[in-house]
């Protein structure tokens, strides 16, 4: 049963990247209790000033837009025809600085040491790829670093928070700390990254952030 599940899953997701890419704020919503993208502006907060900026798999481009905003030199690549369109209307304004490529993030079509922050929210299973670890290593200046948001936890002691790690336990989309430190350690043995995972509370949730620092 389970795998019949995940089977559907799948289905269920890339068709929501791609020609159901119109209704992915509502189900992000949905599935978040109306605060997905108040949890992606919180990776704002690691975006100093200058910093030239590349987020990965941004899907409608609400960061996007707000990354541009802060006035940051900012580059997107999405793999999905859907998203980009979406993130191209949400941007008009701001077309001038709009740097953002249809493309896959395991060959980033960007120079060696051209950036010094990368930024994902919610990416699929590329994230832990060795290829897409070697990419970001490429592209990241020295003492750049990635921080991807992996994750949430739903801590309340709430009826809402119960129902959502229901929710979540059944779709196995429960975010497994120890995995995924259990897999950076693996490759920490890399080259010149450092791997972190960050919590950081958010109204009563947990957001799990990592960070690949390169040295
Ligand atoms: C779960 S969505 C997250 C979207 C957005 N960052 C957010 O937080 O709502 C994942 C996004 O990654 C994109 N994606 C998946 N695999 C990719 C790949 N190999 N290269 C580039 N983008 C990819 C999908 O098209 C989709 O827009």
């Amino acid at each position: 049963l389970h795998k019949i599940l995940v089977f559907i899953l799948k289905i269920f997701y890339s068709n929501l990247y791609h020609s159901f890419a119109w209704s992915y704020d509502f189900v992000a919503w949905i599935v978040s209790s109306g605060e997905w993208f108040d949890w992606v502006k919180q990776t704002l907060a690691f975006v100093s000033k200058g910093d030239k900026v590349l987020e990965i798999g941004f899907g409608t481009g609400v960061l996007f837009k707000e990354v541009t905003n802060l006035g940051n030199q900012a580059f997107g690549i999405d793999e999905s025809r859907q998203m980009i369109q979406i993130t191209r209307r949400r941007l008009k304004a701001f077309d001038r600085n709009l740097k953002i490529t249809q493309g896959n993030c395991l060959a980033l079509p960007y120079k060696n040491e051209a950036f010094d922050l990368v930024l994902s929210t919610f990416p699929t299973e590329f994230v832990f790829n060795l290829e897409f670890q070697a990419q970001i290593r490429r592209v990241l200046n020295k003492n750049g670093k990635l921080v991807a948001l992996l994750g949430v936890t739903f801590n309340r002691k709430s009826f809402v928070d119960s129902f959502y790690r229901f929710l979540y336990a059944l779709t196995g989309q429960n975010f497994n700390v120890e995995f995924i430190g259990e897999n950076w350690r693996k490759v920490n043995g890399e080259e010149n990254l450092r791997f972190t995972v960050k919590d950081i509370p958010f109204k009563g949730r947990i957001l799990h952030f990592l960070l690949i620092e390169k040295f």
